[in-house]
């Protein structure tokens, strides 16, 4: 698709950075792009490499109005505030998207945001889904799973003490690493064919806690305990643990989402837009398990020292 401009929000952010290069490397010359962040010194840096940086703040309607006059495709990186907080920031980007004609915007949704979810921020998923639809503009959602990545956070603190505690059950989840979510919406955003409304963006095989721990326990050559608690037990113990109210129930949401099927979604989006299977969950541990290890070993060393 040539003469058009493309920009992404929350440029600033892990997933929008990644899009951003991934734009970069697929575009033609008559393709300008765009990145939007509230802090545009910081990625002063893309302008060099013909990257125009505009500042985007979806709680500040007068510099969407500004970002997004002459875009044509646009992606819309959900925030990382929740519930109406972000419901209206994501209707504020909308409604500026349709001001300003934009051809079409794609969305970061997540699976399954229907009234069943029990993930405590699957309505701002689902609203922005429909203020998408009631807009009329052209869009698609990609809902993309729980990052592997997201791994990253969880896992040394599993490795440190060799207990898994969860309220997952034996459901599963098919996660997908950030980097395959980005090579996608970059594909959808510079695709020559209209993309349908919603995909399911997902990793190639979905797994339980235990299959997880046991792919982990072999890479990390140790033994790890998964430990299945009641959603009531989980929670107390989270609480126990210092965490605020909100952040408990996001985690326990999220896994009796996980335990009742609701995120046992596997797609073959990476696949047909990218050409490339997506990275499995070993393969991606096995790539990052130096830092994983460094932090395991942190946080044990953190715990002896009281
Ligand atoms: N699938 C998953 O496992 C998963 C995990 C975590 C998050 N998510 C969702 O996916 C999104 C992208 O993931 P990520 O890893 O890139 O998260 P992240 O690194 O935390 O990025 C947060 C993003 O929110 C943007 N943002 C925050 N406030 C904003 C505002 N007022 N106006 C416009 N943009 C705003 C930031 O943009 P700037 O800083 O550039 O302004 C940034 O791109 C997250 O924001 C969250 O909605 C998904």
């Amino acid at each position: 698709m040539s003469t058009e401009t493309i920009l992404v929000t929350g440029a600033g952010g892990h997933l929008g950075r990644l899009v951003v290069e991934e734009l970069l490397a697929l575009r033609d010359q008559a393709t300008k792009l765009v990145a939007g962040t509230r802090n545009v010194g910081e990625l002063a840096r893309l302008e060099a490499r013909g990257v125009e940086v505009r500042r985007v703040d979806f709680d500040d309607a007068a510099s969407l109005d500004a970002a997004f006059a002459g875009v044509s495709r646009l992606l819309l990186v959900s925030t990382n505030v929740f519930g109406p907080p972000r419901q209206r920031q994501h209707t504020m980007a909308i409604d500026a998207a349709k001001r300003a004609r934009v051809e079409h915007v794609t969305y970061t949704s997540m699976p399954n945001p229907d009234a069943g979810s029990l993930v405590p921020f699957a309505p701002d998923h689902r609203s922005t889904e429909e203020a998408l639809e009631r807009s009329g503009l052209a869009y698609t959602a990609l809902r993309n799973a729980w990052y592997t990545d997201n791994l990253l956070q969880s896992l040394p603190g599993v490795l440190a003490f060799g207990k898994w505690f969860g309220s997952a059950g034996n459901g599963r989840v098919a996660n997908v690493t950030r980097a395959d979510c980005a090579r996608v919406a970059a594909r959808v955003l510079t695709a020559n064919d209209v993309p349908e409304k919603r995909y399911d963006v997902t990793g190639g095989e979905a797994l339980t806690t235990q299959q997880i721990a046991d792919i982990a326990s072999a890479i990390f050559e140790t033994t790890i305990d998964v430990v299945d608690l009641s959603d009531d037990a989980y929670t107390k113990l989270l609480g126990e643990r210092g965490l605020p109210p909100p952040v408990v129930g996001l985690i326990v949401g999220s896994d009796a989402n996980t335990r009742i099927g609701k995120f046992d979604v596997i797609s073959d989006t990476v696949e047909r837009w990218t050409g490339r299977t997506p990275e499995s969950l070993r393969s991606f541990l096995v790539a990052n398990a130096a830092s994983i290890r460094a932090a395991a070993t942190a946080m044990r060393l953190r715990a002896s020292s009281g």
